[in-house]
C-alpha cells in the first residue's frame, strides 16, 4: 500500500495495465457500480482486452509498449 493506507492507489505498469489498489469504487459512465471481484484489479490500458475494463493479459500478446512514468508534461489546461 502507499503512504496512506486509507486511499486508493493506481500503479502504472510498464507495457501493461493500471493496477488499482485500496478502497475504490469502480463505476460505469452512468454511475452503476461494477463489482471487481477482488481487492486489487488490473485495468486494461492497451485497449485489446476481451474483458474491458479489466486486463486479461492480451497486452503481452499484442506487444503493447508504454512506460510506467509519464513521457512528457501534461498540459495544465487539459481536462480530458
Ligand atoms: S493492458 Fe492488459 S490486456 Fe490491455
Amino acid at each position: 500500500m502507499g503512504m496512506d493506507d486509507r486511499s486508493a492507489s493506481v500503479t502504472v505498469c510498464e507495457d501493461g495495465p493500471l493496477l488499482l489498489r485500496g478502497p475504490f469504487t469502480l463505476r460505469t459512465q452512468d454511475g452503476a457500480v461494477v463489482d471487481p471481484g477482488r481487492a486489487t484489479v488490473a485495468l486494461c490500458r492497451c485497449g485489446r482486452s476481451a474483458i474491458k475494463p479489466f486486463c486479461d493479459g492480451t497486452h503481452k500478446a499484442v506487444g503493447f509498449q508504454a512506460p510506467s512514468a509519464p513521457t512528457g508534461e501534461r498540459p495544465l489546461s487539459s481536462e480530458d
